[in-house]
């Protein structure tokens, strides 16, 4: 709702040219730093939990894990981090993804998931939608289903929504606030 918007708005600060020079950079320590809105926020993402009926919270590496473990206590689910290449230490499925300059690789470790396992995906940001996309792709290829992906703030005007469609097949994505 609009109160729950305007809450977080106040608490993320815009930060010019970084990490460098045209960038304006969102950063929500702010937000986490105060005890009401990081739980406002965690209430409303694990609210989302229960609608879309996850099994599990997936955390995408760094900024997604500090909201979604909280998120998956306050659900009643477990936890499972997608993160940078090379962290994991089990057996790893990978999917790289294109960055502005070059790419990048992110994992999951194989047998996090359960076969049909419903997941639903949390991160901080929605921007380009390359590491949404990426994180997808690597739940899929677990075995589990796409719950639903959702992020605190989505920028819309890099079109992430419009990448995720086809990889989505019809899951939801919600963003709590668009900038
Ligand atoms: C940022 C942000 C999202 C991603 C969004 O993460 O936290 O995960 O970029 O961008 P995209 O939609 O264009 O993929 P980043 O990789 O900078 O690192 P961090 O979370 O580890 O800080
Ligand atoms: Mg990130």
């Amino acid at each position: 709702d609009q109160k729950l918007r305007d809450l977080l708005i106040s608490r993320i600060t815009d930060v010019p040219d970084y990490p460098k020079p045209g960038v304006m950079f969102k950063d929500i320590t702010p937000l986490l730093a105060d005890a009401g809105a990081f739980t406002a926020l965690t209430d409303a993402l694990a609210a989302l939990c229960e609608r879309y009926r996850a099994d599990k919270v997936v955390g995408l590496e760094a900024r997604g894990f500090i909201l979604a473990a909280p998120v998956a206590v306050r659900a009643g689910v477990g936890f499972v981090p997608v993160r940078k290449a090379g962290k994991l230490p089990g057996a790893t499925l990978s999917q790289a993804y294109e960055l502005e300059y070059g790419t990048a690789e992110i994992e999951i470790h194989a047998e996090a998931l359960g076969v049909g396992e419903r997941v639903l995906v949390i991160d901080d940001v929605l921007a380009t939608g390359g590491t949404a996309e990426a994180s997808l792709k690597l739940i899929r290829r677990a075995g589990a289903q796409v719950a639903g992906v959702a992020v605190l703030m989505e920028l819309g005007f890099l079109n992430g929504r419009e990448r995720l469609e086809s990889v989505l097949d019809g899951a939801p994505l919600d963003a709590l606030i668009q900038v």
